[in-house]
């Protein structure tokens, strides 16, 4: 017989039985915080262009700016950041022991403030590129 649990209360909120909104607000946690690990090598290979002048560099950043498939990472990078950080700054709360009745309705809260700013930077992030 299944068990029900109350995912808004800290003693069932990290339970695996079942998929929960813990165990999600967990797995994109980790994804989220070594994807942007990732990122940082990929931005200092790209910044280290300047090392070759500013004219290298300029290029480098001009080409892949012009590209559709940059932009749209861009994106996703911009994702993972503002989850990241609104999950992030979520967990230090509950680690002080605000919201712990709660965590389910912040961990929600948190996706859907990601997904507004998100929709929100598409056209900034999609302005000027050649299709
Ligand atoms: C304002 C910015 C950030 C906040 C508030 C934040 C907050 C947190 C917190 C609270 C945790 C621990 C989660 C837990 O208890 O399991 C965590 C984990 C992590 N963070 Fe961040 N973080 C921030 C920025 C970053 C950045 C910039 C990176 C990467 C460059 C990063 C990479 C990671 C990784 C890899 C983990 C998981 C570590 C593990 O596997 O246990 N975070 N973050």
């Amino acid at each position: 017989m299944s068990q029900s649990y109350n995912r808004g209360l800290v003693e069932d909120f990290g339970r695996w039985r079942e998929f929960s909104a813990g165990m999600w607000a967990w797995v994109f946690h980790k994804f989220t915080g070594w994807v942007l690990v990732g990122y940082l090598f990929t931005h200092i290979a790209v910044l280290s262009t300047a090392l070759s002048g500013p004219a290298a560099y300029t290029g480098t950043i001009r080409t892949l700016e012009g590209l559709l498939v940059v932009r749209v990472l861009e994106v996703g990078l911009l994702a993972v950041a503002v989850f990241h950080i609104l999950n992030g700054c979520r967990l230090l709360l509950v680690d002080l022991g605000v919201g712990l009745e709660r965590q389910d309705v912040s961990f929600y809260a948190s996706l859907i403030l990601t997904g507004a700013i998100v929709v929100a930077s598409v056209p900034t992030f999609l302005a000027g590129v050649s299709l």
